[in-house]
């Protein structure tokens, strides 16, 4: 199947730069979220990215302006999924609000549609048992910033078909992104290798072996990763870095997953990283 009409739920970070990537290449997207000024701040973040990539002349403006013209939102979501043939689920990474999310979707959405989530840990298998088409739904895993990075997750749930699976693998490259295909696991491939490393990070920087910028530049010039881990972390939102230790320790049940101290204290201080202006880093703005 071909997607032409999608819906986006959620628009915070993860969420506008999906709903960017789908209308950027001429997708009709609803962005869906609770409050006008959650959808406001949605698509302001969208116009100012498209912005940057005119500025850098990776497209024009007349495909910016066609591209935010594809956009348009809702607050309620029953209303902003009954003519979708796709759904993107991108909200709060708890069971607690995604389990509710995907009974409404299934109960609006029309019969074909294939309901996608971008969890980053919560188990495909799980949000696939909230509704009664199971064969369509599919962990879709994007990575920040979206317009930028190439990877998608494709995750399969038990039942997730073939043809969900093609059809998902087909518009992530259509979209200009690599799919890779991985099964439901805690933390799937990405966040089972990534989380652990700025965990360890983390453990590195409270028992004294360095102090935060050393650390970084250890992982930066050493291994060339773009940004070092506490630098990561920050951009990632230490409550989210948290929220996926706790899946790998709880699921898997090793204590190599135990989150680092350190990192529960600074979520429990409110030093979410750079959206909270504080992390292993301070932040202007
Ligand atoms: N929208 C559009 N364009 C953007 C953008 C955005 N949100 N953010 C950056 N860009 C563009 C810039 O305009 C620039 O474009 P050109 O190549 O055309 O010049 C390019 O991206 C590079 O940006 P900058 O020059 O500003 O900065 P940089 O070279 O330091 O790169 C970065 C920034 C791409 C974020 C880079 O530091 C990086 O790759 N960091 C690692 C990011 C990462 O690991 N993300 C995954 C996090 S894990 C996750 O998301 C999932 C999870 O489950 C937790």
């Amino acid at each position: 199947m071909s997607f032409s009409t999608t819906a986006v739920v959620g628009a915070g970070t993860m969420g506008n730069g999906i709903a960017h990537v789908l209308a950027l290449n001429g997708l009709d997207v609803t962005l869906i979220d609770v409050s006008e000024d959650a959808l406001r701040n949605g698509t302001d973040t969208i116009a100012e990215n498209l912005a940057r990539q005119v500025k850098k002349e990776r497209i024009t403006a007349a495909e910016r302006e066609a591209t935010l013209n594809r956009v348009s939102t809702h607050t309620d979501l029953a209303q902003g999924v009954a003519d979708v043939d796709l759904v993107i689920e991108a909200v709060t990474e708890t069971t607690e609000v995604k389990g509710p999310i995907f009974e409404t979707l299934d109960e609006a959405a029309p019969d074909h549609a294939i309901l996608a989530s971008n969890t980053s840990s919560i188990s495909i298998t799980w949000l696939a048992a909230q509704t009664s088409r199971p064969e369509q739904v599919i962990g879709m895993h994007f990575f920040n910033p979206v317009p930028i990075m190439k990877l998608v997750e494709v995750v399969r749930g038990l039942e997730t078909s073939n043809g969900t699976h093609d059809a998902v693998q087909a518009l992530a490259e259509d979209l200009g992104k690599t799919p890779v295909e991985v099964n439901d696991a805690p933390g799937f491939v990405s966040n089972r290798v990534l989380m652990p490393m700025i965990n360890e990070a983390v453990f590195c920087l409270m028992e004294g072996v360095a102090d935060e910028e050393d650390i970084d530049t250890v992982m930066k010039l050493g291994m060339n990763h773009p940004m070092g881990p506490l630098t990561l972390a920050d951009f990632i939102g230490l409550d989210v870095c948290l929220g996926i230790m706790e899946v790998l320790h709880r699921e898997l049940g090793d204590d190599k997953y135990r989150p680092c101290p350190l990192l529960r204290k600074k979520v429990t201080a409110g030093h979410l990283g750079r959206k909270s202006g504080q992390g292993f880093y301070a932040y202007d703005g």
